[in-house]
């Protein structure tokens, strides 16, 4: 199963992703963990993508879809995968059908998230994030069992530094000029489907089961 998972700043990706990954047994592809942990760990790439993350900024293309084509080349992939955060611009979606073209394959679902703008800031500034997994917790709609720390792997939890008022409404703005264009982009591929994200994060996750089906 081939999954790409589209849809604005906190609009649950990350939070779906975790779920459906551990259902579909698919790996959980985030460009934007992948440059957070090339950050942390202050390599050439991490030091490149920080000036466009800290301005909310997309980190150019041709950083981004070398970095996912190598990732898609691993073996965990060959069953599927899942994408979020990639692609976000047409010429990333263009790249990657041509990469998945090659390898005589394609992507199953673009499943979209949707969640207006007013529910985006609350999410944002109330949100926690695994310094070590990358999981998302929420201080009012989904907090972590021991405060401070993920129920997942015991990491700590941290506030992101792109999420100040300030750059999530540059994230916004980036995201309905050069990503929302994708949703055009899947549905004349018919591979678009969409789902309402002001649900509880249950039940965000049961729609997306229904459209995916049980098979893996
Ligand atoms: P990235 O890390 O991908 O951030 P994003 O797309 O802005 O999305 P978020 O991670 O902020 O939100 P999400 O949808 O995952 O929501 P979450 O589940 O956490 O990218 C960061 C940066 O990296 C970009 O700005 C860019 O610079 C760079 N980058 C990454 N990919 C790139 C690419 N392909 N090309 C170029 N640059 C790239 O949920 C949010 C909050 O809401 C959480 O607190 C959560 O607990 C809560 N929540 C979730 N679901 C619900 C619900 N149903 N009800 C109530 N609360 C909920
Ligand atoms: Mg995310
Ligand atoms: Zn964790």
């Amino acid at each position: 199963m081939k999954i790409i998972l589209l849809g604005p700043p906190g609009a649950g990706k990350g939070t779906q992703a975790k779920l459906i990954s551990g259902k579909y047994s698919i790996p959980h592809i985030s460009t934007g963990d992948i440059f957070r942990k090339n950050i942390s760990e202050k390599t050439p790439l991490g030091v490149k993508a920080k000036s466009y993350m800290d301005k909310g900024q997309l980190v150019p293309d041709e950083l981004t879809i070398e970095i996912v084509n190598d990732r898609l080349q691993n073996d965990d992939c060959k069953n599927g995968f899942l994408l979020d955060g990639f692609p976000r611009t047409v010429k990333q979606a263009e790249a990657l059908d041509k990469f998945l073209e090659s390898q005589g394959t394609k992507i199953d679902s673009a499943l979209l998230i949707e969640v207006p703008q007013e529910f985006i800031l609350d999410r944002m500034t109330g949100r926690r994030v695994c310094k070590d997994c990358g999981a998302s917790y929420h201080v009012k709609f989904n907090p972590s069992k021991s405060e401070g720390k993920c129920d997942l792997c015991g990491g700590e939890l941290i506030q992101r530094k792109d999420d100040t008022k300030e750059t999530v409404k540059e994230r916004l703005d980036v995201y309905s000029k050069q990503t929302a264009p994708l949703v055009e982009y899947y549905k004349n591929k018919e591979s678009l489907c969409t789902v309402d994200g002001t649900q509880e994060i249950e039940e965000v996750f049961h729609s997306i089961c229904d459209i995916l089906g049980s098979d893996k």
